[in-house]
C-alpha cells in the first residue's frame, strides 16, 4: 500500500471577522493525512472542526498557512479553481443529506456529472447515457438499485444518506469528507452507512469524518481532536470489531465498491 500524503496543512490559521470581534478559529494546525486514511476529527462545540472541513473541502480558503491537496497547493485558488477541485477531487456527505427534494435518486447521484458536463470542471464529458450508467453503478454499490425513481421524501433517513454518498462516490473523488454523516440517523441505519465507509475505506478510499460520537469514531482507524482551533491530540487506533445486526463483523467483509478508477470507462 502506498503512504503518500493527500492532505497537507502546514501553519493553518482561520480568522474570521475584524479586530475586537475577531475570532482565531484555526489557530495554526499541521497536519497530514496519507491517501487510504480514515480519520475521524472530534472535538467540543466551536473548536473550529467545521472551519477545517470546509477549508479541506476547498469551501472556504485559510487566512495564512498552507493546504496542499494530492500534491497541489490549493491555498491560494481563486473561487472557480476551487469549485473545480471540489468536483473532480472530493466527495461531500453532510449530517442533512442535502438531497435536492424534486429530485429522484438517479438525478440526484446525476448532479455532479452534470456539472462536470456543463463545463464548470476538467475531466472528459460524458453522455447522457454515460451519466446514467455511472449514477446507477454508483446506487447499486450502495444497494439501492430499487429505489432509483423514488423522491427524497419517499425513502428513509438511512437510504437518503446511501444516496448521497452514491453522489459523494460518482465522481471518483480523492477524499470523501463526511461531517456528521450519522448525525441524524437512528442507530440501525447508523450502521449501515458507517458500514458502507467502511467498505469504502477498504477499497482504498480516504476519508475525513467529523463526529461527536465515541462509537462512530470507533470506525475510524485515526482520531484527531481539536481543541480552541488547536490539535490537542491525534492518536491511531486499531480496527474495531463493529458487529453488524447480523452479528459479522461490519469490515469482514470484503466491499463491492468499484475501486479508484475501475468504472471510469463506463
Ligand atoms: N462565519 C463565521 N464568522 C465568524 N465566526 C465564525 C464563523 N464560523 C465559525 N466561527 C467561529 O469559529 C469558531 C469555530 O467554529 P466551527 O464552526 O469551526 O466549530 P465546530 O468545531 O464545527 O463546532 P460544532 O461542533 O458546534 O459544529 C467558533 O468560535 C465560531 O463561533
Ligand atoms: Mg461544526
Amino acid at each position: 500500500m502506498t503512504t503518500s500524503t493527500i492532505i497537507q496543512l502546514e501553519k493553518l490559521e482561520k480568522i474570521y471577522g475584524k479586530g475586537e470581534a475577531q475570532v482565531r478559529a484555526l489557530a495554526g494546525i499541521d497536519l497530514q493525512i496519507g491517501e487510504n486514511e480514515f480519520v475521524a476529527i472530534m472535538g467540543p462545540s466551536g473548536s473550529g472542526k467545521s472551519t477545517l472541513m470546509n477549508i479541506i473541502g476547498c469551501l472556504d480558503r485559510p487566512t495564512n498557512g498552507s493546504y496542499h491537496l494530492a500534491g497541489e497547493d490549493v491555498s491560494g485558488l481563486t473561487k472557480t479553481q476551487l469549485a473545480i477541485i471540489r468536483n473532480r477531487r472530493l466527495g461531500f456527505i453532510f449530517q442533512s443529506y442535502n438531497l435536492l427534494a424534486g429530485s429522484t435518486a438517479l438525478e440526484n447521484v446525476m448532479l455532479p456529472l452534470l456539472y462536470r458536463r456543463n463545463g464548470a470542471t476538467q475531466g472528459h464529458r460524458l453522455s447522457a447515457a454515460e451519466q446514467k450508467a455511472k449514477a446507477l453503478a454508483a446506487l447499486e454499490a450502495v444497494r439501492l438499485s430499487d429505489r432509483t425513481h423514488h423522491l427524497p421524501a419517499e425513502l428513509s433517513g438511512g437510504q437518503m444518506q446511501r444516496v448521497a454518498i452514491a453522489r459523494a462516490l460518482v465522481n471518483d473523488p480523492v477524499v470523501i469528507l463526511a461531517d456528521e454523516p450519522t448525525g441524524n440517523l437512528d442507530s440501525h441505519s447508523s450502521e449501515e452507512v458507517m458500514g458502507l465507509l467502511v467498505e469504502l475505506h477498504a477499497n482504498g478510499r480516504t476519508i475525513v469524518m467529523v463526529t461527536h460520537s465515541n462509537e462512530i469514531a470507533a470506525y475510524a482507524r485515526r482520531v484527531v481532536r481539536f481543541r480552541d482551533g488547536l490539535i490537542e491530540s491525534d492518536t491511531f487506533q486499531p480496527v474495531a470489531q463493529v458487529l453488524t445486526t447480523e452479528g459479522e463483523p461490519a469490515n469482514a467483509t470484503p466491499g463491492t465498491f468499484p475501486k479508484e478508477g475501475e468504472h471510469a470507462d463506463l
